[in-house]
């Protein structure tokens, strides 16, 4: 298994491009099972993550093509498979995003439950209740989850609470339903509103985006289109902190800051000196301050930077308590930065990490994808030299990482085992 190097402490200088983002292009991709005709996106990020999501298209019978460097076209003529298999599934919960077109379109699916993950239980609950108010017949056997219908019916949906994956499940559902689909309670996360318009570029009708009540009047067919996905907000947060816990001055580009806004303003809390453009945020070193955040959905703070403003913490003055309220689980970069000399207290769902403890390089293992970018931040801050064991999870969703970092003059050398 590869493993990354970091050497620290560092500066870091420059700028960088964030890619599109994972969290927008996953569902988007599941997407294009609705289409009768063939969709093309651009900029598709070269991830784990997308590799598997085209895996199990493939393995529903879409041709897939990359006519060039992150141009891809996609087409599904004739279903060869309406099983999501439990191997591809296990290794990534966002493919239970199959399940809504799959259903809408061909009227059968099925899905391998995705089980647990490290960040916690994740069920699936919301999705499967909803889909079955518009419709469709469920069971789980052996592990999958079931499902067929005559024909998905719009209805008034309300999610109890705004589950981004179920929103974006039950939006995709909706596009080919008879009649009105309204979702109340919906996720209001950008990738949410990518989502919509992809499907409006589709020919769907879909009214309330960016708003907790979403609106879909169902059509019979979806068209072709070619889309590009929003820049990733959670790529740009991580380099925005690394750049500010090494004191750095670097600019970070390609995505829009109002998409992290929480972030932005949770960092000037905290002392950070930031020039906030339309599409970029300039970094300057700063003498950051404790403080204490929550993680919560959208226009909250984001549960996907927790990890990482938690190893900012830890090089702020005074103490920070962090507390997660998403996911019940996700406190697991805490051992492996204690490991590097952290002073962090886990007290429920809430670590209490006192700034300023000296940080030292040590092995540290990836646990998750957002856990282990953490760890590489830690490392720039470290004495010495941070090796960041199991990084397939940082393939998973960041785009080029080492090189990125290397391009800000990091030295971060990947080797390769
Ligand atoms: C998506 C993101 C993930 C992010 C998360 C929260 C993708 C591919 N992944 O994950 O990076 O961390 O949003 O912003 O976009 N829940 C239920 N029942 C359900 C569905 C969810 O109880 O049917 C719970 C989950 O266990 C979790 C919370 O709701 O505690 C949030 O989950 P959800 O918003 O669905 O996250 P994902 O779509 O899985």
């Amino acid at each position: 298994m590869d493993k990354l190097k970091v050497n620290g402490p560092t500066t870091l200088s420059g700028e960088v491009m964030i890619s599109k983002a994972k969290n927008a292009y996953l569902p988007l991709l599941a997407g294009c099972i609705l289409a009768s005709d063939k969709i093309t996106f651009l900029e598709v990020p070269a991830l784990r993550d997308i590799r598997t999501m085209h895996k199990l298209l493939e393995h529903l019978g879409m041709k897939i093509k990359e006519e060039s460097i992150g141009t891809f076209s996609y087409h599904l003529d004739t279903l060869e498979s309406h099983e999501a298999p439990y191997d591809l599934v296990k290794t990534m919960r966002a493919s239970i995003c199959v399940l809504g077109p799959l259903l809408g379109r061909f009227k059968k699916a099925k899905v391998s439950l995705p089980g647990g993950c490290a960040i916690g239980t994740r069920p699936i609950d919301l999705h499967l209740k909803n889909l079955e108010k518009m419709g469709a017949k469920i069971t789980i056997e052996g592990g999958y989850v079931l499902a067929e219908t005559e024909g998905l019916k719009g209805t008034k949906l309300t999610l109890d609470f705004p589950s981004v994956g179920a929103t974006e499940n039950l939006m995709m559902a909706a596009v080919l339903a008879e009649g009105e689909t309204i979702i109340e309670n919906a996720a209001l996360e950008p990738e949410i509103t990518d989502l919509g318009h992809f499907l409006q570029a589709m020919g769907a009708d879909i009214t309330g985006l960016d708003s907790k009540t979403i609106v879909i009047k169902g059509k019979p067919s979806m068209n072709g289109c070619t889309y590009t996905a929003i820049g990733d907000r959670i790529e740009a947060a991580t380099y925005i902190i690394a750049g500010l816990m090494t004191g750095s001055e670097i600019t970070v580009k390609g995505f829009k800051p109002e998409h992290i806004d929480a972030v932005i303003q949770k960092l000037s809390q905290m002392n950070a000196q930031m020039v906030v453009g339309k599409d970029f945020v300039k970094v300057i070193p700063s003498k950051l301050k404790a403080s204490n955040i929550d993680t919560a959905p959208y226009p909250g703070f984001p549960t996907d930077v927790q990890a990482q403003i938690l190893a900012l913490a830890t090089q702020a003055e005074g103490t920070s308590i962090i507390t997660e309220h998403i996911f019940e689980n996700r406190f697991m970069h805490v051992p492996e930065l204690q490991r590097m000399g952290a002073d962090i207290t886990i007290k429920g769902n809430s670590a209490i990490v006192k700034g300023g403890a000296p940080l030292k390089g040590a092995p540290v293992m990836c646990t998750d994808l957002r856990a282990s970018a953490a760890l590489v931040l830690a490392g720039f801050c470290a004495e010495g030299v941070t090796e960041v064991q199991r990084i397939y999870h940082l393939d998973r969703g960041y785009e080029k990482l080492g090189k990125k970092f290397a391009s800000l003059n990091a030295t971060v050398t990947r080797v390769e085992e």
